[in-house]
């Protein structure tokens, strides 16, 4: 069993952080996240995963590089972006004449793949979707099936905050689900080649699952997919490393459970972190305050600033003393004052 892991998005709701590090290789509790995706993966079986990004591909260099071990990694170029189809109407040529998995690489799951894969040959469906309960569609593709579980109408990004059941991002799909679709092409699957299957009467059904689910695409769900880790609600995360061994933490620092710290960060005398991330190689100045933050690699917290809901790129800095809510940072740059 192969699978296509869709890593190539820009990440734009995640900016700063994925100026310079794509979405599924941020650190979820200081592991690249593309690392838990493929070790659910293996977990199921599956032994090749063929992966492909237009954007900031030569980043997934040193991750394919320090991976060892199941699923093998099928590296292929994506010279433009092609979106969610065509990225898989390219991945083709890599996989086999049997169904496959696709998964949108920034899940954070422990959706139960091999019960999802007896589903889809049980139905004799073209491909099949996993389906989450949510009461806001809006972010989502909201999908409605009939009482066997087909799918009727697949609607990507309603307008209205509906409840109902959504596209969860994983995916069997056979083949000839892709028939006709050309190589190289832009292609959406949520808005094109879902709609025209459905449409032309092709059999797609629907998984519905209540496993975990948490699509890490914003700032906010990035955190509270890291204090859901912390809190035991979803496993296969190893959170011993939630304090980086070679960070340094004065004593005197209070460090709220659910603040994870990178490697090589360093944090001042009396500074209080509750409810934030740090990245790699981070300096956060004396009596400095964080809350609800993600500080991205290697950035730098003057003394005594406050940061409420921030989000700093990589290598950003903030003047000592500034006090800031919500407040974005550029990767490499100041944080302006007033
Ligand atoms: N290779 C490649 N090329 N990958 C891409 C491209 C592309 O051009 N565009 C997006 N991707 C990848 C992203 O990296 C991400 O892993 C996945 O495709 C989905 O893109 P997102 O940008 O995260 O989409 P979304 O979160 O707005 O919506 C999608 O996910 C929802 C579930 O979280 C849709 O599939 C919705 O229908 C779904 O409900
Ligand atoms: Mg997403």
């Amino acid at each position: 069993m192969k699978a296509v892991v869709l890593v190539g998005g820009e990440g734009t709701r995640l900016r700063p952080l994925t100026e310079t590090v794509p979405k599924p290789l941020l650190p979820v509790v200081n592991r690249s996240f593309l690392h838990r995706v493929l070790d659910h993966l293996a977990e199921h079986g599956v032994h090749e995963v063929v992966l492909s990004s237009p954007y900031l591909e030569a980043t997934f260099g040193p991750f394919i590089a320090e991976r060892h071990g199941d699923p093998k990694i099928t590296w292929i170029t994506e010279s433009h972006p092609l979106g969610t189809g065509g990225a898989i109407v390219n991945a083709l040529p890599f996989l086999d004449l049997e169904p496959f998995f696709v998964l949108n690489g920034d899940i954070l799951t422990d959706l139960d793949l091999s019960a999802l894969l007896s589903f889809h040959r049980s139905t004799g469906a073209v491909a099949t979707i996993t389906l989450s309960t949510v009461d806001d569609a809006r972010p989502y593709g909201l999908v409605a099936t009939d009482g066997a579980g087909r799918v009727l109408e697949f609607r990507e990004k309603p307008a209205d905050p509906v409840p109902g059941t959504v596209n969860a991002g994983t995916y069997v799909i056979d083949p000839s689900a892709l028939e006709g679709w050309p190589s190289g092409d832009m292609i959406s699957i949520e808005r094109e080649i879902y709609p025209a299957l459905i449409g032309g009467g092709r059999p797609v059904f629907g998984f519905v699952t209540d496993a975990y689910w948490m699509d890490l695409g914003t700032p906010e769900k990035y955190l509270r997919a890291h204090v859901d880790v912390l809190q035991g609600r979803i496993h296969g995360i190893d959170t011993s490393v939630r304090i980086a061994d070679d960070a340094f933490v004065d004593p005197t620092a209070a460090v709220g459970d659910m603040v994870v710290i990178g490697a090589e960060t360093a944090v001042a005398a009396r500074v209080r972190i509750e409810g934030s991330v740090l990245h790699a190689g981070c300096m956060v100045g004396e009596g400095a305050r964080i809350e609800g933050s993600i500080l991205g690699a290697g950035s730098v917290v003057g003394a005594g600033a406050e940061l409420r809901r921030c989000v700093l790129g990589q290598g950003a800095r903030v003047p000592a003393g500034m006090r800031a809510s919500e407040m974005r940072v550029p990767s490499g740059a100041d944080a302006a004052s007033g």
